[in-house]
C-alpha cells in the first residue's frame, strides 16, 4: 500500500455553520445546502445511504434521492428487496450525505412508507426504458446462480413488452421518509467541527441546538 490508511487525513477549513444562520425547518435547511452541492458539481450529490433494521441490527446501503415532496425524503426501490422487506417490518430509517467538496454531512433519522401508487406510476414514467426493464428483470436481493439468468430474463422481458410502453411492476415503486432529527455537520479546523441538530416534537415542532463535535 502506497499509504498507511491511519495516515490519511485532511484540514477542513472552507466553510461554517451557525445555528443563527439556519432555516427554521431542517428540509428547508436541507434544499438550501442541496442546492449548493448541485453548484458545487459534487458527484451524485443525490446519493444517500440508507440504513435499515434487520433483526435488531443496522443496516446499510446507497440509494438515490429522487425528491423532496411535502417535507419528505423520496426514494425508489423494489418493494420485494432486503431493504424493502426490513422497513415493511421496522420503519425507523435514517439517511447520511457526505458532500466531501463542501466538507458537509447531513444525517437524517425518521419514519418511512410507500408513496402513493400514482407518485411511483409518474416517476416510473419519467425513467430511461432501460431502467424501467431492469426493474422487471432483477429480482433485487434474491440469490442467482449466473448472470446469464439476468440476460435470459432479459430477453424475455424485452420481448413481452415489445412495441409497448413498459408498465410498472407492482414490486417496484418509491418511499417517502418523514424526518424526525436531521442534523447538519460541517467540517471546521483542528477538529472542532460544527454540528446543528434539528429534533421534532408534537409540541415545539423543531427545536434546533448546537452538538460537540
Ligand atoms: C450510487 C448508487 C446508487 C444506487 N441507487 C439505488 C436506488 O436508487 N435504488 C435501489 O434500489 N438501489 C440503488 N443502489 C443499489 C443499492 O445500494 C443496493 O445494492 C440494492 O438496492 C440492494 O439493497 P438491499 O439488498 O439491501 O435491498 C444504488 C447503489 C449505488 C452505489
Amino acid at each position: 500500500m502506497q499509504q498507511s490508511i491511519a495516515d490519511i487525513r485532511k484540514e477542513y477549513s472552507a466553510l461554517s455553520l451557525k445555528a443563527s444562520e439556519v432555516d427554521a425547518n431542517p428540509v428547508d435547511q436541507f434544499l438550501t445546502w442541496f442546492d449548493m452541492a448541485l453548484n458545487a458539481e459534487i458527484m451524485e450529490p443525490n446519493a444517500m445511504t440508507l440504513s435499515t433494521i434487520e433483526e435488531n441490527k443496522p443496516t446499510s446501503r446507497i440509494v438515490l434521492l429522487k425528491g423532496v415532496e411535502n417535507e419528505q425524503f423520496v426514494f425508489y426501490t423494489n418493494y420485494n428487496s432486503s431493504k424493502g422487506k426490513q422497513m415493511a417490518i421496522s420503519p425507523y430509517v435514517s439517511l447520511n450525505f457526505f458532500w466531501p467538496e463542501l466538507e458537509r454531512q447531513v444525517r437524517i433519522e425518521g419514519i418511512v412508507k410507500k408513496v402513493d401508487a400514482d407518485t411511483s406510476d409518474a416517476y416510473f414514467k419519467s425513467r430511461p426504458r432501460g431502467s424501467q426493464i431492469g426493474a422487471w428483470v432483477s429480482p433485487q436481493s434474491e440469490s442467482i446462480e449466473s448472470r446469464e439468468i439476468l440476460e435470459k430474463r432479459l430477453e424475455e422481458i424485452e420481448l413481452k413488452f415489445k412495441d409497448k410502453e413498459v408498465e410498472r411492476p407492482p414490486h417496484w415503486g418509491g418511499y417517502s421518509v418523514k424526518p424526525t432529527i436531521v442534523e447538519f455537520w460541517q467540517g471546521r479546523p483542528s477538529r472542532l467541527h460544527d454540528r446543528i441538530r434539528y429534533t421534532f416534537s408534537e409540541s415545539k415542532n423543531w427545536k434546533i441546538e448546537r452538538l460537540a463535535p
